[in-house]
């Protein structure tokens, strides 16, 4: 499938380095409305440069759209391309609000358009891995959910020193105003929705702890501390929590009547999984005497992933595949089937994600409206 990206700042490089993994995708070029970036890009990636948004969507050999640009343009950048008829492939969130991102779903969804929004990790193998323990009921019956999304106290980091492959600098100013919630929950959210279903409500609290992050910012801060707890259909409870101060925690743990499911790190494809077992009598000692598990070897045990996490990742970010998604879209089209990214799961993501950072706007106890059919597990994690 042929795509082009809007959008060359800080995350594509990330997208260019993860591409080769994915021999169904192929690059015709890129637009970006900074021309000295968008010069940058072109000549470190060796890539064609579309000289206007119109031109490249213009272009019939371009399928899909991958909408890289900063969250504010995200609507208007994605519903563009789907009124092209390009497939997109949106950066997170979908939008800044639930009405656009319903927008963007119901206009893909009526001219028959994939629309999947990132991250793609529920693709990944810690992801796959984890789902099929709880498929196969390693854990029993799984009742609660405790997500971090914790990304260390950021505004005291060296920020404004990193900087991406090919030059671009890490946009600051937009991660503090569209905030830690907006970028990063999703990370978790579309996990937990691929496992547990579609939630049912969510109850959320969000706060700026730092009104000022020594940036000049062109508006408010967004809330840099959110926790929200979630009821699924399925009847699974989640707390998750999203903080640029707290000090870096992304571990997720899923409690089961007969065990723990667990993982440090959510951007971390191959992040090993571990489970531990808990009957009764183990936790009455463990709650006694604490060593106990350890001494007695009944502490966590590594779960083995469903496939080795053997694939070309961002470099310097973590260990991410940033074009799984795209390549999902590409053999859902190929196969003729229901993209796993499909547009449903992503909006409903998206209604959690805008929830938890924004109670004041749609509710401290949120009904959520949207919903979305189950997800397939990958073949490989069958
Ligand atoms: N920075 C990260 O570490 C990171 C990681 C994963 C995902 N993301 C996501 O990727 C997206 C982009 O983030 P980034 O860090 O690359 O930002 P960035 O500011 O570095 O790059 C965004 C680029 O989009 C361009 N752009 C904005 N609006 C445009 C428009 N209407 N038309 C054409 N070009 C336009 C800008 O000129 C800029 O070059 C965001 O949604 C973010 O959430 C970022």
């Amino acid at each position: 499938m042929k795509f082009a990206i809007v959008g060359c700042g800080y995350v594509a490089d990330f997208y260019m380095s993860t591409l080769p993994n994915h021999a169904q995708l192929e690059l015709t070029g890129f637009f970006d409305r900074n021309p000295e970036r968008a010069q940058r890009f072109a000549d470190f990636h060796h890539v064609r440069r579309y000289e206007s948004l119109e031109q490249l969507l213009q272009d019939p050999s371009v399928d899909l759209v991958a909408n890289l640009t900063n969250p504010k343009s995200h609507f208007e950048v994605s519903m563009a391309a789907l009124r092209a008829g390009k497939h997109v492939y949106s950066e997170k969130p979908l939008a800044l609000n639930l009405a656009d991102a319903q927008a963007l779903a119901d206009y893909a969804t009526a001219q028959k358009l994939l629309l999947a929004g990132a991250p793609c990790n529920v693709l990944g193998e810690s992801a796959q891995t984890i789902w099929k323990a709880l498929r196969k009921q390693t854990i029993g019956t799984p009742r609660l959910v405790y997500a971090e999304l914790d990304d260390g106290p950021v505004p005291y980091f060296n920020y404004k020193t990193w900087i991406s492959e090919s030059g671009a600098p890490w946009p600051y100013i937009d991660e503090f105003e569209v905030g830690c919630t907006f970028e990063h929950a999703g990370y978790w959210l579309g996990m937990l929705a691929a496992f547990f279903g579609p939630a049912k409500r969510i109850t959320s609290f969000s706060h700026v702890l730092m009104q000022d992050k020594q940036v000049p910012l062109t508006m408010a801060s967004a809330p840099d501390f959110a926790v929200a707890s979630i009821e699924y259909t399925s009847g699974v409870v989640a707390r998750i929590t999203c903080s640029i101060y707290a000090t870096h925690d992304h571990r997720l743990r899923i409690f089961g009547d007969g065990g723990t499911l667990s993982t440090d790190a959510c951007w971390h494809y191959g992040s090993p999984v571990y489970s531990s077992v808990r009957t009764p009598l183990k936790m009455r000692l463990e709650n006694r005497y604490p060593k106990l598990g350890r001494l007695a070897g009944l502490g966590p045990k590594k779960v083995p992933l469903v496939r080795p996490a053997s694939f070309r990742s961002s470099k310097g970010h973590n260990h991410m595949d940033f074009c799984r998604g795209m390549a999902e879209m590409a053999d859902s089209l190929k196969e003729n089937r229901p993209c796993r990214l499909s547009a449903a799961w992503s909006l409903h993501v998206n209604e959690l994600v805008f929830a938890m950072q924004h109670p004041e706007q749609y509710g401290a106890s949120h009904d959520m409206t949207s919903s979305f059919e189950v997800m397939a597990p990958m073949p490989w994690a069958k």
